[in-house]
Parts: structure tokens; C-alpha cells; sequence
């Protein structure tokens, strides 16, 4: 989401005359946009800014913005905490984000907004793509905001209710890109298989994805993220029924015990989440399944926590993200004792993690010796390979066959032999 954001940040600015910068001495601009989903994630706000303070010392003319949830969730008190920040914006006020910088540099005043859009007249931001920043692979945003109240997390607070993008608006999205150049598109929102088109309608989520899939030129489509609860049997089936749906799903679990799950307040048990899986596997055998994972809930016992690693045994995802709970401000979570030792949590997730890490080995091993076709997205930094990802969203190193130019492969799809696995991806050739 907030990759999605940051660029159209950076087109709202482009067209105001602003350029990006890699080097921060020469900015006269410096943005951070935040994330707030994990304590470690917001304390990377203020160590941040902290690192723009001589910056700042030697040329107090340059604007200090921070942007995202961080900003949303504090607010004024940003400007109060971090004496450097000259700006302060949340995520619906993306739109006014030249103005803002205006304003500041103008007045000399610090300014801190976090109006929250009436969910009545959220538009949304619309991608302006140019074929010299659009890569081979873009995400589109087709919602904003959650109405779940998933007990740890800060999303529904920040990022406020959820709002469905119209599908003809996340159509023309889809062609603009596809226009400049893009071949795989990945629809983005915090639980899209609620979606319901404009102002509640009709159009449900596998409707956009049958819209969206008829774009000529689009190669590729995934989506991330669904909701186990919502996932339905129809969407199992469009995996199977369209063939640029591509076979991969991030299918968040959490946690492998049914009373954690419900403390969480998820919407299903570890048995309706296996029978899901069991449901689209049926359907597609060679779908990647990943997950996300949280150690240490308040109340998480030893045996739950053996819970989550037999459901990781038992399901065998691709990969998967795991995280030490951590408590966020305004969730109902906050208000109950964190009671499981820092320590503990941190032995929980290196378990967690040691147990994927075989996993994972399994399933990549599982594809050396197959041909799986390649979606090339670049090439690799010594310029003699290229990369890209299989249908199951696994990158792939494979050198172009003699007198291929790497770069003209960009933004084909290659069918290519696995011939080994490292840690996280994989080796071929083109077969
Ligand atoms: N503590 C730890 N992990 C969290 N996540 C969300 N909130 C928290 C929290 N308070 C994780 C969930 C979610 C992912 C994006 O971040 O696993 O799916
Ligand atoms: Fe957070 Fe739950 Fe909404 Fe995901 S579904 S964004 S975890 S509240």
C-alpha cells in the first residue's frame, strides 16, 4: 500500500516540477512516507528523521516531510516529538501533498493535516504512469481501508473504513499501465475479497477480476490480500478459470490455534482455514500458498504456539512473513497484558522461522528439474543474467540463451528449466 502511494506521491510532485534525487544534500524535499502496522516499524520513523537533522542544520530551507500511517496515528504530536519535521500528512491527504509542501515553504510554519476522508466522498488517487518509470510489474490499488477489527491491528484506525475503487476506475488504471508498458499487475488492498465496486454495488471481487482480466496486454494478474474468512469457493475457482490469474495466493493465517484465532478476532478456526486450503489445492495442485504469521499474542500459550508450527508443517507454504506481536496503539489488543516475555517471543518466531526455512527448501526443490514460465522483469546486477518470477511468484537467475540480449527479454514471458534452488530463489535456463 504504501509502495502504491509513494508513487503517486512522486507523480503529484513531478507535476509540480519536482525530480527525485538519490543523494539527500541536493533535495530540497525530503519525505518519508511510514508505516505504523509494527512497533519496529514506527520506531524507524524517528531514527529516520533523526538522521535528516544535520541536514537540516546546515540548510533549514529543506522541508522535512513525514507521510503514511505514522503520521495519520500521531499527528501534531510528530511536530511537538521530532523538532526537525516541518510536515505532517496522513494517507487521504495524499492529494493535496504539493500544496502542503507549498504551504510550508511559503509560511515558514509547521503544519501537521490528518483529515480523514468522509468514506461518502473517498476518491481515490489515479496512477499517471510514464513508460520510462513503469516497470515490467505494478500494483493497483482497488480499495482503502478495513472494516475488520482483527484485535492487534492498527489498520482500521489508520487507514480508516474500507472504500471499494469503482472497477471501471481500476480498468483504466489496469490500461494505462499496460499502455506504458507494465505486463503483470497485482490488485492491492487490506482484504479484497470483500470488495464490492462503487458505493456498495454489486460488482463483486471476482466480477473485477474477470474485467480486469480481459485488458489486452496484460500478461499476468495477482491480488494480495485476502481474507481467509472471505476467501470463497468462486474465487478458488477463478484461479482455475483464468488463465492470467497467476497460481499464486497470500492467505494470511496468523496463528494455528482456534482460541488464539478467536482472541484475535479472525472469523475462523484452524479447521476452516485447512479446509480452504484444501478447497483451492483441489482446484489448482500447483498453486503457491503463502502466509503471514504473528508469534506471542497476549495470551499465547506454549502449546498454541505448537499449534502454528504443526499448521505450518501441515499446509507447506511457499514462503511466509512471521512477526513477534507487538502492541499498537488504539487496538483492542493494546488494553490486554502483554504477557508473553519478550524472549519468549523472540524464541517463538526463530522457531517459526528455522521450521519455514526447511519448508521452504522442500518446495523449491521440488521445481529444479521442471520448465515453468518466467515473467522477465530485469536484469541482474552483473548485467549477464536476467530475473523474474515463476506463476507462483518465485524469482528466478537464468543467463538469455547465446545471442539474446538480456534486456530484450524484459517484460517476456521465457519458459525456462530449473536447474537449482538457494535460499529463497531459483537458478534455470531457458528451455
Ligand atoms: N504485531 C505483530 N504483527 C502484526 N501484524 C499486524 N499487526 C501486528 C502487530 N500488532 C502483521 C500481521 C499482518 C501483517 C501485515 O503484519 O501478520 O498480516
Ligand atoms: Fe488489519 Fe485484520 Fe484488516 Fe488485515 S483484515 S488490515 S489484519 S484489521
Amino acid at each position: 500500500m504504501n509502495d502504491y502511494d509513494a508513487e503517486r506521491i512522486r507523480e503529484i510532485l513531478r507535476r509540480r516540477g519536482y525530480q527525485t534525487t538519490d543523494d539527500a544534500e541536493e533535495a530540497d524535499l525530503v519525505l518519508l512516507n511510514t508505516c505504523s502496522i509494527r512497533e519496529k516499524a514506527e520506531a524507524k520513523v524517528s531514527s529516520a528523521a533523526a538522521s535528516f537533522r544535520g541536514l537540516k542544520g546546515r540548510r533549514p530551507d529543506v522541508v522535512l516531510a513525514v507521510a503514511g500511517c505514522v503520521a495519520q496515528q500521531e499527528g501534531a504530536r510528530l511536530l511537538e516529538r521530532l523538532p526537525q519535521v516541518d510536515l505532517v500528512f496522513g494517507p487521504d491527504n495524499i492529494g493535496r501533498c504539493a500544496d502542503l509542501v507549498e504551504r510550508v515553504r511559503e509560511s515558514r510554519r509547521r503544519v501537521a493535516v490528518t483529515d480523514v476522508i468522509d468514506v461518502e466522498d473517498y476518491t481515490f488517487l489515479s496512477a499517471d504512469p510514464r513508460p520510462e518509470d513503469v516497470g515490467t510489474t505494478v500494483l493497483v490499488t482497488i480499495q482503502k481501508g478495513c472494516d475488520n477489527h482483527c484485535a492487534y491491528c492498527v489498520v482500521p484506525a489508520v487507514r480508516g473504513r474500507e472504500v471499494s475503487r469503482p472497477l471501471r476506475e481500476v480498468v483504466a488504471e489496469v490500461e494505462r499501465f499496460v499502455a506504458a508498458g507494465a505486463r503483470e499487475v497485482t490488485l492491492i488492498g487490506q482484504n479484497v475479497d470483500s470488495y464490492r465496486g462503487a458505493g456498495g454495488g454489486t460488482d463483486d471481487f471476482v466480477t473485477l477480476l474477470v474485467a480486469v482480466a480481459r485488458v489486452p496486454g496484460l500478461l499476468r494478474l495477482r491480488f494480495t490480500t485476502s481474507h481467509p474468512r472471505d476467501f470463497t469457493p468462486a474465487l478458488a475457482r477463478a484461479f482455475h478459470d483464468l488463465p492470467v490469474l497467476q497460481g499464486w495466493l497470500h492467505l494470511p493465517v496468523q496463528a494455528g490455534s482456534s482460541r488464539v484465532l478467536a482472541a484475535m478476532g479472525r472469523g475462523y478456526t484452524r479447521e476452516e482455514y485447512l479446509a480452504k486450503v484444501d478447497l483451492v489445492r483441489g482446484l489448482v495442485p500447483e498453486i503457491a500458498l503463502t502466509t503471514d504469521v504473528i508469534v506471542g499474542f497476549p495470551g499465547e500459550t506454549a502449546d498454541e504456539h505448537r499449534e502454528t508450527l504443526s499448521l505450518l508443517e501441515a499446509v507447506e507454504f511457499e514462503s511466509i512473513y512471521s512477526f513477534a506481536y507487538s502492541a499498537r496503539p488504539g487496538t483492542p489488543a493494546a488494553a490486554l497484558r502483554d504477557d508473553v516475555p519478550l524472549e519468549e517471543k523472540r524464541a517463538r518466531l526463530h522457531q517459526v522461522q528455522a521450521l519455514q526455512q526447511l519448508v521452504t527448501a522442500r518446495r523449491l526443490a521440488r521445481l529444479v528439474g521442471r520448465r515453468t514460465p518466467v515473467l522477465v522483469e530485469g536484469e541482474s546486477r552483473r548485467g549477464e543474467q536476467v530475473c523474474g518470477r515463476t506463476p507462483g511468484n518465485i524469482v528466478v537467475n537464468f543467463a538469455p540463451a547465446a545471442g539474446t540480449a538480456p534486456g530484450s527479454l524484459r517484460g517476456r514471458i521465457v519458459p525456462v528449466h530449473v536447474t537449482a534452488a538457494g535460499t529463497h530463489t531459483l537458478r534455470g535456463e531457458p528451455a
